[in-house]
């Protein structure tokens, strides 16, 4: 198997300084980028003032804009709390847990020959540390937290960052676009709700 040589980012810092630097090329290369952020050790002294819950749901919480080349930002998911299924807009998602576990569904687009309805691919937990990609020619996903005891917390890398995206209906397929919104950015709660809809990526 071919490696690409890492140096391990030692703090949150300096993984958003060689984020910033990949991304000046229009080439990414995923694996690289999946090595780079799987290779930063989470440390929660360093992404804590990011991480903002809410009682309901999970919230979104911008860390940084990356250059207008990708979105940085920590998801927080509190127990039971989990995305729709949906697409990435064409971009590129990367997702690495900081904190606790995920457990990530992958669907297929809905097929006319299903009636619309979804097939569901493959399911897998996401450990702490561990990154995993997606774009829309994988498929599309669910994101949940299916603990009833613990909490978790991601770092989402998107890119080209986006501002609306598609959710499905498993059963029938229909889809919504939707609109996202950030819990807070740079450390600091966002003042006003000003959608109603609310979803995740
Ligand atoms: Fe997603």
């Amino acid at each position: 198997m071919e490696q690409t040589e890492v140096i391990k980012p030692e703090t949150l810092d300096d993984l958003i300084k060689t984020l910033h630097k990949i991304f000046e090329s229009d080439f990414i290369n995923v694996e690289e980028v999946q090595s780079i952020m799987e290779a930063y050790e989470s440390n929660p002294h360093e992404w804590m003032k990011f991480a903002k819950f809410d009682q309901y749901r999970y919230t979104r919480n911008l860390v940084d804009e990356g250059n207008d080349k990708f979105n940085l930002m920590i998801l927080c998911w509190g127990e039971g709390h989990g995305s729709s299924i949906h697409d990435h807009t064409d971009s590129h998602c990367f997702l690495k847990l900081l904190q606790g576990q995920l457990k990530e569904t992958l669907f297929e687009w809905p097929d006319q020959k299903l009636q619309g309805g979804m097939l569901q691919k493959t399911q897998q937990i996401l450990l702490e540390n561990q990154c995993a990609y997606i774009n829309d020619s994988i498929g599309l996903h669910r994101v949940e937290n299916v603990s009833h005891t613990e909490c978790a917390v991601s770092l989402h890398l998107y890119s080209p960052p986006f501002q609306t995206c598609q959710t499905f209906d498993q059963r029938t397929g229909h889809k919504n676009s939707v609109k996202m919104t950030f819990w807070s950015k740079f450390g600091e709660r966002t003042p006003y709700e000003t959608t109603i809809s609310q979803e995740n990526n």
